[in-house]
């Protein structure tokens, strides 16, 4: 199993297990993150799975498409370097205790 840390804005922290190869995205929703809402169910076409990858975690994610690009771009909360689409972003073993962070804005 796989675990991921979701820190809220306020500092508040869950951290849930998922198998590799589920979503980011995937296990907050079936744990109801909140600032996780996932509107388009994982089809990259809504932003509302923005997070920010932990600055321990950066260049240990897979890199982002030009297409998580583009919607990242039409978030609400500001792309950083960090930002990823967390429909995008697949467990792997190699990202067991990862930490992201959810942006302010998406409450
Ligand atoms: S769930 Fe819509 S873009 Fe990730």
């Amino acid at each position: 199993m796989v675990k991921v840390t979701y820190r809220q804005p306020d500092g508040s922290e869950q951290t849930l297990e998922g198998k590799p190869g589920d979503s980011v995205m995937q296990l907050a929703i079936g744990a109801g993150v909140p600032g996780i809402v996932a509107e388009c169910g994982g089809s990259m076409a809504c932003a509302t799975c923005h997070v920010y990858v932990d600055d321990a975690w950066t260049g240990k994610t897979d890199t982002r498409s030009e297409s998580e690009e583009d919607m990242l771009d039409c978030a609400m909360a500001e792309m950083k370097d960090s930002s990823r689409l967390s429909c995008q972003l697949r467990l792997t073993e190699a990202l067991d205790g990862l930490v992201v962070h959810i942006p302010e804005e998406q409450f």
